[in-house]
Formats: C-alpha cells, sequence, structure tokens
C-alpha cells in the first residue's frame, strides 16, 4: 500500500502513534484481532527490542511480549545484564494472526504483503525512538527491518543496518527457543541467545 499518510511534523511522539494505530486498516489482520498491540517503552530508549508479532496472550493484554515468549526473554535479558524496562519492545506487526482451532487460536506466521503494510508503522516508531541499537529478534522481525530475512541462523550474532541505517544486532526469537524439543539444544541455544543480548553495552 503506497504511504499517503501527511508527514508535516517530522517524527510524531508515540502516545500520538499509539492513539493512530488503533484505527489501523492497513492489513486485513485487525479485523479477527481482539486490539492492536503497539510497542511500550521509555521515548527515549538506546535500544530496541523488534519480535514478530503479538501472540494470544498479548492480543488479550494489549501489550508485547507478555506470554511464554516474554517470559523467556525476560528472564534471559536479566542474564545478561539488560534491563527491559529500559528498552523500547516492539514487534514487526501489530495485530496477531492466528487460526481458529476449537478453542484455540493457533499463531500463524504473518505473510510478506502484511509486514510489510505493517512496516509503515515499525518506521515511525524507529523515528520517534531514534533508538542507538535495535536488535532483530527472528525472522520476520529481520526481514521488516532489513528487507531480507533468509538465512537468520547464519547471520545471527552480526551486526546489520535498518532500511534507515541504524545498527540492528541478529538474534533468534525466543519462540524458537521454547520450540526446541530437545533440552540440550534449547539450553546451548538459550545461552547463545543470552551472549548476542550480553554484548548490548558494547554495541551502544
Ligand atoms: N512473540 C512476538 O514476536 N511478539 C510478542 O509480543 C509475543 C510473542
Amino acid at each position: 500500500m503506497p504511504d499517503t499518510s501527511p508527514d508535516l511534523f517530522g517524527a510524531p511522539d508515540l502516545p500520538t502513534l499509539a492513539r493512530e494505530v488503533e484505527g489501523c486498516t492497513r492489513c486485513p489482520l485487525h479485523a479477527p484481532a481482539t486490539q492492536v498491540v503497539f510497542g511500550e517503552g521509555p521515548a527515549a530508549a538506546r535500544v530496541m527490542i523488534v519480535g514478530e508479532q503479538p501472540g494470544d496472550r498479548e492480543d488479550i493484554a494489549g501489550r508485547p511480549f507478555v506470554g511464554p515468549a516474554g517470559q523467556l526473554f525476560d528472564e534471559v535479558a536479566q542474564a545478561a545484564g539488560l534491563d527491559r524496562g529500559d528498552c523500547y519492545v516492539t514487534n514487526a506487526v501489530k495485530h496477531f494472526k492466528f487460526v481458529q482451532k476449537g478453542k484455540r487460536r493457533i499463531h500463524q506466521k504473518p505473510a510478506t504483503s502484511e509486514v510489510n503494510a505493517c512496516n509503515w508503522w515499525l518506521g515511525q516508531e524507529l523515528r520517534a525512538v531514534d533508538p542507538a541499537l535495535v536488535v532483530a529478534m527472528g525472522a520476520t522481525a529481520l526481514h521488516a527491518l532489513t528487507g531480507k530475512g533468509a538465512g537468520l541462523l547464519k547471520r545471527r550474532g552480526g551486526v546489520e543496518r535498518t532500511k534507515d541505517g541504524r545498527p540492528v544486532l541478529v538474534t533468534v526469537h525466543p519462540s524458537y527457543l521454547l520450540r526446541l524439543p530437545d533440552p540440550e539444544a534449547r539450553a546451548r541455544e538459550t545461552e547463545a541467545f543470552r551472549r548476542d543480548l550480553a554484548r548490548i553495552p558494547d554495541l551502544l
């Protein structure tokens, strides 16, 4: 969708964006979702953390990363010496995409068209917060930020650039860790995730 929104006054402030995003119809995901889940955190955060999209719990709470993936992120961030309260935390896509199976709502990966439609909001958040470092957690965030999501595991640990030239630390999504069936592999990968997050102060 072409960007036809007026942009006469420079970077908008986060409360204005949070109000405007509530009426977003840029892609079809707004219809079945309970509500939009915008980013949260200090407007002057130096670190912006970007995930994929809200999950079931986030869709109900209206806040990013409050479900199982968020709890794991909080634990690992704390172990890495990163205070989530100092970070601006958001997602590439602001509505939960799911299929209903009985009473359960099963997460669906967002389509490229949905990521692209929501990219306008992510761009506005980047301009409003103006972080020194962006952290891409997973392939969807990496795609939204850099324009290319393929090859995540080869790129993880690297520092790339957003489409508007900001440094992006590439790492895995906490849901990837939760899905690993082998406890040893999960422990190893969780430690690698901790090491990625522990590099943040050196990259600022
Ligand atoms: N997964 C995400 O990518 N974001 C959330 O907010 C929750 C789970």
